[in-house]
């Protein structure tokens, strides 16, 4: 399914892509509570008056093919490895140990829509709370995305509180007790208050806690859909390993249209390794002066990216002061390293 801007929404699907600017506001509180009667998960306040029954098969022609749009993430270094940017409108698994950088490339993608390409955003927190958000970010990067909250482009939607049974000073709060259909039913209404186009989901471990896996399959296939309807463009930030304990690929992997997976590990600095080679070509002892630095090495990889080619390769990342910065260049090989430094000493 694809969003194009030029067009007019193209069903009758009450969850269908509206254009931001023409929602019917009048229908919301002035303020936003965070609080809904239960009635309204359950559907009850829907008018399908306006219904208009869909004309027999045989009358339903094959829907042309439309140019997919994509959106940057403005992260540099990384469009470029999934072919020019996102695919609009889609859902895309962003999957990685803990402290890999998940958070971080999230914010990132949702501060540079914020500030570089006029898209506003909504972050559901699951896993820590809106206000550690907001400082952890302006005090490693100076992002201040509290003034994108007061001036409405962001909804930071806080899902952690309720889901620990706590309460919460937040504009934007998912009630107590903490349900799966409240979630939803606050996700869409944060998207329609900010008028999001770049959603986040911070993370989908704390979402699933409990849920078998067919549960949680359908719930990330309900969550799917209603995103793709509003025409956001979604990161689902998972914790996952490669697979589950049982060997199986995580059942988000199958739904989700693309996936980017962040890795670290310790490794032996290039430095400190070409220092160990030469002062062994230099015949110098290795014993007394060899060292070995190890430093915390990131790599970005995207395993699957449906309707568009990009790289298979391993990019290296780093974070720095202003964020994530992938080097589009693919992780050259410690081996050839060294082929690369044995070939220039003996030129
Ligand atoms: N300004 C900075 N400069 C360099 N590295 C930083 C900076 N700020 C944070 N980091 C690194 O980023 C790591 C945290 O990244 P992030 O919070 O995005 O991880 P995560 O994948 O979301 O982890 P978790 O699964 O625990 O939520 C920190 O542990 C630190 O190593
Ligand atoms: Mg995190």
């Amino acid at each position: 399914m694809s969003y194009d801007d030029q067009n007019q929404p193209y069903s009758n699907d009450p969850y269908a892509y509206q254009d931001p600017s023409q929602y019917d506001t009048s229908q919301q509180p002035q303020e936003y509570t965070g609080y809904e009667s239960q009635d309204a998960y359950q559907g009850q306040n829907y008018d399908n008056s306006q219904y208009q029954a869909p004309p027999p098969p045989e009358q339903r022609q094959t829907q042309a093919p439309q140019q997919l749009t994509r959106i940057q993430s403005g992260i540099p270094g990384f469009d470029q490895i999934v072919g020019g940017g996102l695919i609009r409108d889609r859902v895309y698994l962003l999957a990685g140990p803990a402290g890999a950088g998940k958070t971080i490339f999230s914010s990132q993608f949702i501060y540079n829509g914020l500030t570089k390409y006029g898209e506003n955003g909504v972050y559901v927190v699951l896993e820590e709370t809106p206000q550690q958000l907001r400082e952890n970010l302006f005090n490693s990067f100076n992002w201040n995305i509290g003034s994108y909250e007061d001036s409405g482009n962001l909804v930071i939607l806080d899902a952690i509180s309720s889901r620990l049974g706590l309460s919460s000073q937040e504009r934007f709060v998912v009630p107590r007790p903490f349900t799966l259909e409240a979630l939803l039913y606050e996700i869409q209404t944060a998207i329609q208050t900010a008028g999001a186009r770049r959603v986040v989901i911070d993370s989908l471990d704390a979402m699933s806690l409990e849920l078998t896996q067919v549960d949680l399959r359908s719930l990330i296939q309900r969550l799917t859909m209603i995103l793709k309807s509003f025409g956001c463009t979604t990161l689902l930030v998972s914790g996952q390993a490669d697979t589950t304990n049982q060997g199986r690929k995580a059942v988000e992997e199958y739904v989700v249209d693309g996936m980017i997976r962040l890795h670290h590990s310790l490794e032996e600095s290039t430095s400190g390794e070409t220092t160990l080679e030469q002062n062994a070509l230099q015949g110098n002892s290795l014993e007394e002066d060899s060292f070995s630095m190890k430093m915390r090495s990131r790599k970005i990889e995207v395993p699957k990216m449906r309707g568009t080619t990009h790289s298979n390769f391993l990019h290296p990342f780093i974070i720095g002061e202003n964020g994530i910065e992938v080097k589009a260049e693919p992780e050259v090989t410690k081996r050839l390293r060294r082929a690369i430094f044995k070939a220039k000493n003996v030129d």
